[in-house]
């Protein structure tokens, strides 16, 4: 009786192993045609995916795969404090939007997001310690150094990705931006104040003729666009740049770029100068 119960009783053993090594659930890993027939459903109900850890190594680091990912490193969280992320996420937005609805949308090209507090060990597996960052994954091996978009240099206009994509994919991308009609509201405003205040004063219209009201338009005029404020306004760079290890950077490093900050050091000189050369 004694050695049946030890009998048993290894088996029960021998059992426990069992389920122990071989009990865990498996993560099913699915052929390329059922990977793309998923990214496909999901792409048509939204046009970024959201890619967590998991997602990201069923999708990104199995292979074979047929198809190229643009995925979006983002930190988007209130706590972590990124506020070009809201920004790049926008022109981001527009660019997988104008693809979904192009011509050329097909299951070549897929675009998603990396979040840092839902996929940290995606960050942790790439290096990477910033955020945003644009990533292009290719159909064949891993992203190569011109698959990061060097954002520090172009920024990330929703123009400039699509350049870029054009450049990694060869598939092209015309941008459609949703119309912005704030702009448009301000100038009717502008000009309906500016009309009034002509009609009230129209029996003493004067002050047209004053010289000095006219110099510091132009004056004003030269200064924002010799510091830059137009190339500001089109290519949209950051205020200014924190890096990794906490130095804040106001000055752009190369001669292909600015910041917001600079160009405001840059108009406060100009002004200073001129106050300056009218006191001589
Ligand atoms: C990728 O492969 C899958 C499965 O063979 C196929 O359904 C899909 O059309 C392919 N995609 C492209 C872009 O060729």
């Amino acid at each position: 009786m004694k050695s049946i119960m030890r009998l048993a009783l290894l088996i029960f053993f021998f059992f426990l192993v069992y389920i122990c090594v071989n009990g865990q659930p498996r993560r099913q890993s699915f052929s390329l045609a059922e990977r793309v027939q998923q990214l496909t459903d999901m792409a048509s109900k939204k046009s970024v995916l959201r890619f967590n850890g998991n997602k990201f190594r069923d999708y990104l680091k199995a292979s074979p795969r047929n198809y190229s990912v643009i995925i979006m490193f983002t930190a988007m969280a209130a706590q972590r404090q990124c506020q070009v992320c809201r920004h790049a996420s926008d022109e981001f937005t527009i660019v997988a939007n104008s693809y979904r609805y192009s011509q050329s949308y097909s299951n070549k090209l897929f675009f998603g997001v990396v979040d840092f507090d839902e996929g940290s060990d995606v960050f942790q597996m790439l290096r990477l310690n910033t955020a945003p960052v644009f990533m292009h994954f290719p159909p064949k091996g891993k992203p190569k150094a011109a698959d990061t978009m060097d954002i520090q240099r172009v920024g990330f206009a929703a123009e400039t990705l699509a350049k870029w994509i054009a450049e990694r994919t060869d598939i092209q991308i015309r941008v459609f931006r949703p119309p912005n009609y704030s702009g448009t509201f301000g100038l009717v405003v502008l000009f309906g104040i500016v009309a009034v205040f002509l009609y009230v004063r129209r029996n003493n219209l004067e002050f047209l003729y004053n010289k000095t009201m006219w110099g510091m338009g132009a004056l004003f005029f030269c200064l924002a666009m010799t510091s830059g404020q137009m190339w500001n306004h089109i290519r949209g760079p950051p205020f200014l740049h924190k890096s990794n290890t906490g130095q804040i950077a106001y000055i752009h490093g190369s001669s292909q770029g600015q910041f917001v900050f600079e160009t405001y050091i840059v108009m406060f000189l100009s002004i200073l100068y001129f106050i300056i050369v009218r006191n001589y």
